[in-house]
């Protein structure tokens, strides 16, 4: 099989893209292709990755033009021409090479209130949730988010409003509206509801299409609108 010539973004926002090529393997993923090239061509790539089994969350990055998880990304799939251009996640400050700043994307998440709230205490008995109610499926859709930012990359309204909470974070918020042992629940809907929340959403789908996880983003939003609305009517948003 003929090598794979892979670009890879150097340096920060302003550097460029450096070419390397790369022996093919078999079952190659993208993140196996900027792993060789940090072990056998330049020490000095930066790239961030942990479990390399799609749960962590942390090898995101920009891959021929979109936002994937590189460790289940394959090479069959994506550079059945040989050629590879892989960069960092894009509205996320670059650091260095294929690291991103991720703080922009976890402010929001607390912005959004996506930590949960306890309203027992350890002394108390274990809550029981049906897993068939209502609520409990709600919370189950999007509760399998990793934290890879590969939706929040991927959407324009993020680029064009830096203030908009993005899709995770309120795909999280959601999660949690509707976790019945939750107690953040009017605080966290008067954050979602406010500048920059759910009603900035345009509900053009890159996030759903684009999630690695095959969540659904722009329902938990919608899901966001309809309670807000229903609060703001009961006069519980101020
Ligand atoms: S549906 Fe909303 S959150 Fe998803 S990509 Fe579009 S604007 Fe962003
Ligand atoms: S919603 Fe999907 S794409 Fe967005 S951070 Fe979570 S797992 Fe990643
Ligand atoms: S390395 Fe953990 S999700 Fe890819």
């Amino acid at each position: 099989m003929p090598d794979i010539q892979v670009s890879l973004w150097r340096g920060t926002a302003n550097g460029r893209y450096q070419t390397f090529s790369v022996p093919r393997r078999e079952s190659q993923t993208v993140l196996d292709v900027v792993t060789w090239v940090q072990r056998n061509a330049d020490p000095t790539l930066s790239y961030r990755f942990a479990c390399r089994v799609g749960m962590c969350g942390s090898c995101a990055m920009t891959v021929n033009g979109r936002p994937r998880w590189t460790c289940r990304t394959h090479i069959s799939k994506v550079a059945g021409d040989g050629r590879l251009e892989v960069g960092p996640l894009a509205n996320l400050p670059v650091i260095k090479d294929l690291i991103c700043d991720m703080q922009p994307f976890f402010d929001k998440w607390q912005t959004a209130k996506g930590a949960f709230a306890p309203s027992a205490s350890r002394a108390d008995p274990v809550a029981t949730i049906p897993p068939s109610s209502a609520p409990r499926r709600a919370a189950d859709a999007g509760i399998e988010c990793i934290t890879c930012a590969v939706c929040y990359a991927a959407c324009d309204t993020v680029r064009w409003n830096p203030d908009y909470l993005g899709p995770a974070a309120l795909n999280r918020a959601w999660t949690l509206v509707n976790d019945v042992r939750d107690a953040g629940g009017r605080e966290r809907l008067a954050a979602v509801a406010a500048r920059g929340g759910c009603h900035t959403c345009h509900s053009h789908q890159s996030c759903r299409e684009h999630c690695p996880k095959a969540l659904n983003p722009v329902a938990s939003i919608a899901g966001l609108k309809r309670r807000a609305a229903a609060a703001y009517l009961r006069g519980e948003l101020g």
